[in-house]
């Protein structure tokens, strides 16, 4: 291969997903063997046309890889990543993943850019969204899910996408919330969380990485020699290849790191980044450095290597066809499973008086914003499902005749803030037995470059719910939205509330069967909801300070005696107006019926470093529905030569349990559980332990393990 060729491998061209057509320049540069991939090609002829021009007349023949944001869903939409990590279910996201890439394949996408794996603790940041949620663990095991469903165990199979650990790394830890923004992390914290779930997406065999935009430490990501090729290449010998970020080598510059596109290439490709997204600066000046003795044609050619492995493991060398029989997008299969996901991903937030569900004869007024929004429901990053194939709450309901029910929106979409329609659903409601008020956000409040200061629901429905309160018939309040909202201006004047994230294609289903009991929530939060936005950021497995917050020390800011002696003594780390809770913690979700946990023991009480400790809980489903229970193990580091959490989810067991049936669960546990990362290495240090198994990060009573050398 000529130095051009070589270099024309590390272009990943596109344009925006938008555009329709297919520029001469880009089948030109394919042609000259100056493209290794193309983004946002969004036609099957196109992808055809492309590839046909790379195999047969680029000078080398080699096949392009088409790349695609497949992110929850190509055609069926699934619930935004989010909602999913809400489902605690690695056979829901696999599933989720192998029905995108299969959809995702009749245009011949081979390579997805997900999973999004930046821990995110901040919901204020649009992108949280994307991700997992604020736990390191639960995000690891959700980034071997989605990897096997995009990939499964043979990249060569037809159907396989290669997928994109993204965005490496720290971008999550985005100053205040605001996109792009600044990370500082300090080391241990870097790989006791930032880096674990991309640790787990190696382990599983990720394709691909991508560099996120932010700046690390000081240094932008797609620079960062030390997360790159350091840590990800040396030291997890990770063999696939690493793209930049859209634009994100020549942003360098706008970072105030590097002077020029030249100084970018050649920082980036210092690092280790093998392919660059959109820019071109490595096309422009990787030949020149490397003739100027500033690069080496060595590690060009490892860089392109590390491309074409990932071309010959997805067989793109022996056959580039796909299956183009779009029949079998929105199968019936697919439904179903989307159906599914919505459904595990609700999280009932509130159930005052067991008001839900709500029994079949009850008047029912359907109202809110995102009751019928097509669009919306299915989230960010859904470029090609098609909002037609959407069926909303309302449509749902209005296929099921034995419902009684009326709908008025009230206000036509989340910001609204026309209130014209109020008085005619005021009325409705006095008529009605209970109100459904579907609020929340449209899709484009969250994803990339869309993050909010003010996270209440937007508008007007904050005044529709409080007016609405005012006729005393009962409310129900589903949110559809991308990150928790900010409920303290309503949370008084609603009765039960659930969150649906973005529940796609088919959560209009999928929520009428679990408002009329035809099906129970069971979702847990993967995040820590916040009673307010300036508790924010705010997650369950922090540090416990020297003065550890309690709740008989903590006053509130209203029973602070004026003229009050000036004196921090006796006070702890919390606010005066909103504690030091969140207002629904990591891991909660309610349930129609009850579980009860029981007979929580540890096998032994003390342990060494190369023996085993069993923790075990007996339960028993004390109610009447077939309830999914989630069973949560944490554990606390007390004494270390660093300091620990409070809590650290270690392991998770989602299990069916039928009216009246009891079962005991079993998690071993090992000093690989217990070790963390300080001083360059991981350790496990001998002392005491706290366990808990738990149905949320705040709840259970922990149970002793002292750990000896
Ligand atoms: C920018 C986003 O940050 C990234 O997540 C996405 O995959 C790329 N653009 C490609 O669209």
């Amino acid at each position: 291969m000529t130095l051009v060729e070589k270099v024309g491998q590390t272009a990943q061209r596109g344009t925006s997903s938008r555009s329709k057509t297919l520029s001469e320049d880009l089948k030109q540069a394919v042609r000259e063997g100056r493209v290794g991939s193309v983004i946002n090609v969004t036609k099957a002829e196109f992808v055809k046309e492309l590839q046909e021009i790379a195999v047969k007349e680029s000078p080398q023949g080699i096949p392009l890889i088409f790349a695609r944001d497949v992110i929850h869903g190509y055609k069926t939409i699934f619930p935004i990543p989010l909602g999913q990590a809400a489902t605690w279910d690695a056979s829901i996201i696999e599933q989720g993943s192998r029905i995108a890439a299969v959809e995702a394949n009749t245009m011949g996408i081979r390579w997805t850019f997900a999973p999004m794996l930046d821990i995110s603790r901040d919901p204020r940041w649009g992108r949280i969204a994307e991700s997992a949620g604020e736990d390191p663990y639960l995000t690891t095991v959700l980034s071997k899910a989605y990897t096997r469903g995009f990939q499964t165990s043979d990249l060569s199979n037809p159907t396989s996408m290669a997928a994109c650990a993204k965005h490496f790394v720290g971008y999550g830890a985005a100053e205040g919330g605001r996109d792009y923004n600044t990370a500082v992390i300090d080391n241990a914290l870097l790989h006791n969380v930032y880096l674990k779930p991309f640790k787990g997406a190696v382990e599983e065999g990720i394709a691909t990485f991508m560099t996120s935009f932010n700046e690390l430490n000081g240094i932008p990501a797609s620079a960062h020699a030390y997360a790159i090729k350091q840590t990800l290449k040396e030291q997890w010998k990770f063999d696939g290849f690493v793209v930049s970020d859209w634009n994100s080598v020549t942003e360098m510059i706008a970072h105030g790191y590097c002077k020029d596109e030249k100084e970018a290439a050649l920082r980036a490709a210092q690092a280790s980044l093998d392919m660059e997204m959109m820019s071109e600066a490595y096309e422009k000046n990787l030949i020149t450095l490397i003739k100027e003795g500033k690069f080496t044609e060595a590690a060009l050619d490892k860089m392109v290597a590390s491309i074409l492995r990932i071309k010959l493991k997805l067989g793109l060398f022996e056959d580039t066809s796909f299956n183009e029989d779009t029949s079998i997008l929105y199968a019936e299969e697919h439904l179903k499973a989307a159906q599914r996901a919505a459904l595990e991903s609700v999280v009932l937030l509130k159930n005052k008086k067991q008001i839900l569900p709500i029994k079949a004869s009850s008047k029912i007024l359907i109202t809110g914003p995102m009751a019928d929004a097509p669009l919306d429901q299915m989230g960010t990053w859904s470029f090609d499902g098609d909002a037609s194939k959407t069926i909303t709450p309302v449509d749902a309901f209005r296929q099921d005749n034995s419902i009684e029910h009326q709908f008025i929106p009230g206000l036509h979409f989340s910001r609204d803030s026309v209130t014209n329609a109020f008085p005619a659903v005021i009325a409705a409601a006095k008529k009605s037995d209970v109100i459904f008020f579907f609020g929340g956000e449209e899709a484009i409040l969250s994803g990339e470059a869309h993050s909010r200061a003010d996270i209440r629901l937007p508008g007007k429905q904050e005044a529709l719910l409080q007016q609405l309160s005012k006729t005393g018939k009962p409310i129900v309040l589903i949110i559809m939205a991308g990150r928790p909202i900010d409920l303290s201006n309503i949370l008084s004047d609603v009765d039960a509330i659930m969150m649906a994230w973005h529940p796609g294609t088919m959560g209009g289903p999928a929520l009428k069967d679990l408002l009329m009991g035809e099906a129970v929530p069971s979702g847990r939060l993967p995040v820590s909801w916040p009673k307010t936005v300036g508790q924010v950021p705010i997650h369950y497995n922090h540090k416990n300070t020297g003065r550890p917050a309690s709740k008989e020390s903590f006053v509130h800011i209203n029973d602070i005696p004026v003229g009050a002696w000036q004196s921090s003594l006796g006070n702890d780390s919390h606010y005066l107006d909103a504690g030091f809770e969140p207002l629904y913690p990591f891991g909660f979700g309610l349930q129609y019926g009850s579980v009860e946990y029981t007979d929580f023991k540890l096998s032994a009480n003390e342990m060494g470093m190369q023996d085993s400790v069993h923790a075990s809980i007996t339960v028993t489903n004390r109610g009447s529905y077939t309830e999914q229970e989630t069973i949560q193990l944490y554990m606390q580091d007390e004494f270390a030569s660093l300091t620990r959490p409070v809590r650290e989810l270690i392991n998770f067991e989602k299990i069916v349990l039928q009216p009246g049936a009891s079962k005991t669960i079993s998690f071993t546990i090992t000093k690989e559980d217990l070790k963390f990362y300080h001083n360059g290495k991981w350790i496990t240090e001998a002392g005491t332990f706290n366990f808990w198994i738990s149905q949320n990060a705040q709840s259970g009573t922990p149970e002793k393990l002292t750990l000896s050398e």
